[in-house]
């Protein structure tokens, strides 16, 4: 077959999942990830693939599988990460919140990355200060395994152990950042099929009772000391979260994702 004709297949069948650019940027994905060919050998026509391979994968995603899941592998901060079904995909916003540390935090700082996936944040930081002590620390032996191979993949020296936020005490750090779980159950009638099928539902949700668990029991952590917290957040839950974090006495600053929602939030005591 040839390649414009398989290009025109996979937008076809994807774009009942997905936007247009998001089908035509899945099926150069994964031209790329089969046989290293690109955009150039799709507008020269010249070539012919064997189409087995490409049916496979058609099939997987029209599943609604994650492209990421596929080829296992997502681009953050400009580092290659591995991810599978145990880790959350590493999101371009959470880019925003790590570029808003290193824009802050110069050297020889401790900084922790809390429910750490697979490991993004505290790689992506550990690239831009090397001279930091970084660690990162997740519920989730099988997310952990990922981010010791991220850390391995890359290169990059980052400690990572394991840790409930929700039960243990952490040590001192001056900085700490968490993208933590944060959509409540009932936001899951507005989710795509792709990520509440395939994605770690632990990764995910919260309890309806209490969205900004994760958050309170962070900053209970940090209170009266100098330890600084970033996270991300829900756009649903900026306005009660800054109220409780105020009324406990803590300093808020946020700042928007490119959407221009309130997305990123900066705690001291
Ligand atoms: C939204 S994901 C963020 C993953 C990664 N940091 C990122 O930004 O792509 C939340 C992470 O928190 C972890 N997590 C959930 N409950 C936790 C808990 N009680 N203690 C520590 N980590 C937890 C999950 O396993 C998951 O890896």
């Amino acid at each position: 077959m040839k390649l414009g004709l398989l290009k025109a297949l996979y937008i076809d069948e994807l774009k009942k999942l997905y936007r247009y650019s998001e089908a035509e940027s899945i099926f150069y994905v994964i031209l790329e990830w089969v046989e290293k060919k690109n955009k150039t050998h799709v507008i020269l026509g010249l070539e012919t693939i064997l189409i087995n391979t490409y049916q496979d994968i058609l099939l997987e995603l029209k599943s609604g599988r994650p492209v990421q899941y596929i080829t296992n592998e997502s681009i953050f901060y400009s580092l290659p990460i591995y991810v599978d079904e145990n880790v959350l995909i590493p999101r371009p916003e959470t880019e925003e919140l790590v570029h808003w540390i290193l824009s802050e935090q110069k050297v020889n700082t401790k900084i922790l990355d809390i429910g750490t996936g697979s490991g993004c944040i505290a790689l992506a930081l550990k690239k831009g200060l090397p001279s930091s002590i970084i660690s990162g620390c997740d519920i989730s032996i099988k997310a952990l395994e990922v981010a010791k191979r991220n850390a391995n993949q890359n290169n990059l020296d980052v400690n990572f152990f394991e840790l409930n936020i929700l039960y243990d005490t952490i040590n001192q750090y001056d900085i700490i950042v968490s993208n933590p779980p944060y959509i409540a159950h009932n936001e899951k009638k507005k989710m795509h099929k792709n990520v509440l099928d395939h994605e770690p539902h632990p990764a995910l949700f919260v309890d309806d009772l209490d969205p900004l668990l994760f958050y309170k029991r962070i900053a209970n952590q940090v209170k009266n000391t100098n330890t600084t917290a970033y996270f991300e957040t829900s756009e649903f839950y900026t306005e009660s979260l800054d109220q409780w974090l105020i009324n406990e006495g803590f300093f808020t600053e946020w700042k928007s994702d490119f959407h221009g929602k309130k997305r990123f939030l900066k705690i001291t005591y």
